[in-house]
Order: structure tokens, then sequence, then C-alpha cells
């Protein structure tokens, strides 16, 4: 038996993990039957993207071979059907999130221009001199550059939350960095980097009852936690269809209804108005207020089928069989002699994610090595330098898991990752 075995019997071999079938899902991802140096691939960078499945592609042939065509003014029946699967794939995303209504869910380009909107639209017009905004350290740079850009512009202030030492948020002390001046909490859910999960249900409250907005990036968490915006009462929520199985080109913005109704659009042209007149315009209902000129047709219908193919396997137990194998990653490392592990220790405080080190090696070179072995890792500062400088790393290694990765090849990655230690050990003596 292997040590893999020895931790649970399930996910190996195709044996259920967390529920699910691993072994059947993995069919349905013909990337995952590539080799990378001779080696067979182990895709361990899915907080940087996904891989997709069968079904997704077979969606995009079909649109391109059989009903591709403009959408929302087409009178003719091509530009009807893909009017009609575009805008179901919007209802899916709001179920899919628990949003009240297809009506909050504005596609954008990814998670990035998500944020942007918000600090363009409405933290052009709702911020000031006087305001603040509150990050965390926790954050990726697209939740932190449009902040910085904004507040720069508006003298507006721009504080952060600090970090314990097990790289959870510093909640004590919240009230003084969140005053009558903070006009908006924007928070990561889930931190790319390391993984830590944090409270944006509890601190959306705390925000609220200060009289502050609050933004959810949701990137690192759609993808592989049941997430409810209504239970978390965010104001707005960010996430991306390439990193939950969908194609690139596609992101999400969520906002409550009255905030888009009240928000100025972000870029002007066909698609997002009523009536043009030489003079000026009528913008058209929300969200397609928010849509200016066409849009990504095809991979928002196949972002539609990829939350398909997520609902069918039911979020609950993508979370379980990721815990599985952070609980089994995260107790394999720590038996490997100097690595540093980086986020909270309990499986059950983060994502599929985990950020790690040697000591005196550069992560780059750690994940040259990997590649060789065909383990496909992230290394370097995650676009969140930031958080890198208050770690005072250059960058880690990241390792992040998906509904299709198993124990075995968490157990490929341990036994890479020694031998790329052992190569620079003996080669810097
Ligand atoms: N945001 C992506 C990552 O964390 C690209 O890798």
């Amino acid at each position: 038996m292997t040590e893999a075995e020895s931790v649970t019997n399930q996910g190996v071999t195709g044996k259920p993990a967390g529920g699910l079938d691993i072994a059947r899902i993995r069919e349905d991802f013909p990337i995952l039957a590539r080799e990378v140096y001779g080696k067979p691939l182990v895709y361990l960078d899915n907080a940087a993207t996904s891989q997709k499945p069968r079904q997704l592609i077979e969606a995009l042939v079909r649109y391109y071979e059989s009903y591709n065509a403009n959408i929302h003014r087409a009178v003719h029946c091509l530009g009807e059907e893909a009017t009609a699967a575009y805008e179901e794939a919007r209802a899916k995303v709001a179920r899919f999130i628990n949003a009240p209504s297809p009506e909050c869910i504005v596609f954008t380009r990814n998670t990035t221009e998500a944020i942007n909107l918000v600090a363009y639209t409405w933290g052009r017009a709702n911020i000031g001199p006087d305001s603040g905004v509150l990050l965390t350290l926790l954050e990726h740079h697209s939740n932190i550059v449009p902040w910085q850009r904004l507040t720069a512009e508006k003298g507006a202030s721009l504080r952060y939350i600090g970090l314990t030492e097990q790289q959870t948020l510093e909640l004590d002390g919240l009230e003084n960095l969140m005053d009558s001046r903070t006009r908006l909490l924007s928070v990561t859910q889930v931190s790319n980097a390391l993984g830590t999960i944090n409270p944006v249900q509890e601190l959306a409250a705390e925000a609220h009852r200060n009289g502050t907005m609050v933004l959810v990036d949701g990137a690192q968490s759609v993808p592989h936690m049941p997430v409810d915006v209504q239970a978390m009462d965010c104001d707005f929520f960010a996430f991306s269809a390439h990193k939950m199985l969908g194609p690139t080109g596609v992101g999400v913005l969520y906002a409550r209804p009255e905030l888009l109704q009240e928000m100025e659009p972000f870029l002007g042209g066909g698609e997002m108005i009523k009536r043009v007149t030489q003079e000026d315009a009528i913008w058209n209902d929300v969200p397609w207020k928010f849509e200016a000129g066409t849009p990504n047709i095809a991979d928002v219908i196949g972002f539609g089928v990829a939350i398909d193919y997520l609902s069918d396997l039911g979020m609950e137990n993508v979370r379980a069989h990721e815990m599985e194998i952070s609980e089994y990653a995260l107790r394999r490392l720590r038996q490997m002699e100097e690595v540093i592990i980086y986020g909270p220790p309990d499986p059950a405080d983060r994502g599929g994610v985990i950020s790690f080190n040697y000591p005196d090696l550069h992560p780059h070179d750690i994940g040259t090595v990997l590649d060789r072995y065909g383990v496909a890792v992230r290394a370097g500062h995650h676009c969140a330098q930031p958080l890198m400088h208050h770690l005072d790393v250059s960058g880690t290694v990241r390792a992040s898991f998906y509904v299709y990765n198993t124990l075995e090849e968490v157990d490929v990655l341990v036994d890479a990752l020694g031998q790329a230690h052992a190569f620079f050990s003996n080669d810097t003596k």
C-alpha cells in the first residue's frame, strides 16, 4: 500500500473522493493524457488557470459550426439561438452564486476588468479626498492597482489589513483601520498566493455596520467551494471563467441590482445604449449597460457548460476533494526537511493552494526542475508583491489543486521536489 493509499482509499485509482469519481472525471480532460519531457503531466497550476473538459471544448466547436452569430441585434434564427444561449449562460452564473437575478451579472473579460469596472464607475463617483479604501495584504495586484490609481487620483487614503503569523487576516484593531471615511473594503475570499480563506461574511457585516461598501474578489473561491453572494451580503463580487473549467476571456461582475442601476457605464459603444442622437445617448438597461460592443459570445456560452459540469459534480464535493488533497500534501511536505510552508496550518482554513520554499533556493529554480518531472507549478510572486514583501521573500513555489488531481500526483510532486533539492544541494557543495 502506498502512503497515499494509507491515508485514504479515495481519489487515487478512481475510487470516490469527496463523493467524486476522479478517474472518471480525468477522462473528460484530454490534456491530462499528455506527457511533458516523457513524463505524465501533473498539472498543479490550477490557481493560474484550470484545464478544460471535453464538454466545453465540444460546446465551442458546436457554437462555431452551427449557430455562430452576433447577439441582441439579429432578426435571424442563428442570432436568436446565439442570444438565447448567451443569456442562458448569464442565468446559470446567477444561479451558481445565488445572485437574486441574472440582471445582477455583468460579463467582463476577467476578474481584473470586473474590479476595474467598479473602480472606474462606482469608485469615481463615490471616492473623494475625504474617503478611504481598505484592502488586505493578501490581495492580488488586480485588487490593489485599480485602488492605488483611484485613491491617488482622488486624494483618498489607502490602507491595508495586515496578517497574523499564520498569514490569516489580523482583525484585532480593525476598528482603527476602518473608520467613518472608509467607503470601500475590497478583499479576496481566498488568497491566490497562500490559499488563506478570509471570513468575508463577517467582514461584510462589520463593514456594513460602519457604512462601508464591500467588494469581494472571488477568483479563487467560486471555482473551489459553494459561494452564495446573498448570504455573504457583499455589494460587488468578481471572478473569472478560466479558473473554473471555463474558457479564457470571460469574467463576471456581480453587483447588487440597485448599484448597477445607479452606476454610470464603464465603456461606451454599441449594445450599451437604447438610443443615440448627435448630442447624447440613453443607456441600455442593466446589465447590458455595462457590456459595450460585441461580447465574447462563444466563451460565455462555453462558460455555461463549465458551470453545468461543476454543478453536476456538486461544489460541496469539489471542496471536500480539494481539502483531502491539501491535507495529504501538507502532511507530505511537512515531512520534508527544510521546506517552509506558508499559510494557515489547518486545511479547513485554506483553499487547495500550498505555497512553499526552500530557504536557500530560488522558487524559479525549483519550478524549473519540477517541470522536468512533468510537474507544472507556479513559481514567483503570484501577482502579490506586497504580500511577498511582507513575507520577506522574492517569491514562493505554489502547488494548486483542482477536481481532477489525485493523491498520487502529490506523491509525484514530493518525489520531484526531493530530487530538485538534492540536485541543488549537490550543486552548491
Ligand atoms: N491570478 C492567477 C494566479 O494566481 C494568474 O496565478
